[in-house]
């Protein structure tokens, strides 16, 4: 096991036990990562849905598998290109959006667990994970395919998030499905100059 693994690990071991908010009393699993801790790009979804929470993995219900087609339609891989994380750990029941008071209780764990990876770029998948770094105020299908810098200097990235596009079905140039198609694509050529 390598360093960074190990941190991983013991910070996973750490939200295991944690009870900060009631979602502890709800959840099956932490939902803690997938992929691959040393890629160059960490992807920061919402929070975990139903399979997640029965898996303790991330993004492998409906909206994962999509969000998995479009990472390998490009050339990329999920398991060897993206680390993935969410901005919440356990899932909120009925699948809510994630409150401020639980996000901000769960924010530590996903810092560290930047911190830990050091990735190249932070992909913000989705309006949840955009808002947690940009801001309350900003409109996802405005600004997806932006860049910024986040945090320490890190650069970072918005794409649309998979269920919205599971409900988008055109795949027309200029489609939701297709700038996000052309967003990945981005994120491809970028990590091939890091
Ligand atoms: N949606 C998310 O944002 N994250 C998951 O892990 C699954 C669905």
């Amino acid at each position: 096991m390598s360093e960074k693994e190990r941190k991983l690990e013991e910070l996973r071991k750490e939200c295991l036990k944690c009870d900060k908010c009631s979602l502890c009393n709800t959840r099956t699993n932490i939902v803690f990562s997938d992929g691959n801790c040393d890629a160059k790009i960490l992807l920061i979804g919402e929070a975990p849905g139903a399979d997640e929470d029965e898996t303790g993995t991330p993004f492998v219900g409906r909206a994962g598998k999509y969000l998995t087609q479009l990472i390998e339609e490009s050339g990329l891989s999920r398991k060897n290109d993206f680390y993935i994380a969410n901005t919440i750990k356990c899932r909120p029941p009925k699948n809510r959006v994630p409150s401020d008071e639980e996000k901000n209780l769960c924010e530590k764990y996903l810092l560290k667990q930047i911190e830990i990876v050091k990735p190249k770029v932070i992909v913000l998948c989705g309006a949840t994970s955009a808002k947690s770094f940009l801001g309350d105020k900003i409109k996802i299908t405005q600004i997806r395919g932006n860049w910024y810098k986040i945090l320490d200097n890190i650069d970072a990235t918005v794409i649309l998030h998979p269920s919205f596009l599971l409900r988008k079905h055109s795949e027309e140039e200029g489609s939701a499905r297709w700038l996000t198609r052309q967003d990945i694509l981005k994120i491809k050529q970028f990590i091939s100059k890091v």
